[in-house]
């Protein structure tokens, strides 16, 4: 068993019968899905699923998981959700996706939410790997781009595919990767992106964790608030 598999599988032990879980995107949650559908299986547990993707409601409905629409929920038990990058403050960078608004929402509206990742994933400071991608809205992507760079960022609106155009998200948002090298505080980074106009959502998910799940090596180590 691979650590990705094997954290999704720690965080999935904590799923109990009559649940509102949120299943988040990429291929940790993914393994996290599949344990669900097989605890639904196997054990017989009862649970109602509401996905933050196309791709995770797809790989859930495969699965036989009962889903209920985002637009249905108020608040949720559970949300477990992959990351690109976390730092000692249990902030994540997420979003290498195209489904940022929707996860950020129900890591907001969860209980709990506990995020799952290898250790290799952890960094000194957010956005030291990856750049931050930030959802603006088509119309607004060169005044968002302007006041992004008045703060001191660096980047520019992500290619699609193909390179012949840009990346819309499941939103029809443009994505701007920006990077911050004068900025290292992901607390206060996270509130003057916050603070831009155009800005729809950005991958900076401060304060939102209530437990971070890390395997390494094959062990799991649970770090909680
Ligand atoms: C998608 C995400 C993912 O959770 C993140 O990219 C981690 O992916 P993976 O589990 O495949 O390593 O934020 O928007």
């Amino acid at each position: 068993m691979n650590d990705k598999q094997l954290v999704a599988l720690a965080a999935a032990q904590y799923v109990q019968n009559d649940m509102l879980v949120g299943l988040g995107t990429g291929s940790t949650a993914n393994y996290f899905i599949a344990e669900l559908a097989r605890r639904q299986r196997d054990e017989g547990l009862k649970i109602t699923t509401v996905a933050s993707s196309t791709i995770s409601a797809q790989q859930a409905q495969a699965q036989n998981l009962a889903i209920v629409a985002l637009e249905h929920i108020g608040r949720i038990d559970l949300y477990v959700d992959g990351a690109d990058e976390f730092d000692s403050d249990r902030t994540l960078l997420k979003g290498r996706g195209s489904d940022l608004v929707k996860e950020k929402l129900l890591a907001k509206a969860a209980n709990e939410f506990i995020a799952v990742a290898e250790a290799g994933k952890r960094v000194d400071r957010i956005g030291q790997n990856y750049a931050i991608p930030i959802e603006v809205m088509p119309y607004a992507w060169q005044l968002a781009h302007k006041s992004l760079e008045d703060l001191g960022g660096l980047g520019d609106l992500r290619p699609n595919a193909a390179k012949d155009g840009f990346w819309i998200t499941s939103h029809g948002s443009y994505v701007l990767d920006m990077r911050f090298a004068n900025i290292s505080d992901a607390q206060q980074l996270n509130t003057l992106i916050n603070n831009t106009p155009g800005v729809v959502e950005h991958g900076i998910f401060h304060g939102l964790c209530d437990a971070l799940f890390i395997a390494e090596n094959g062990t799991v180590s649970e770090h909680w608030a």
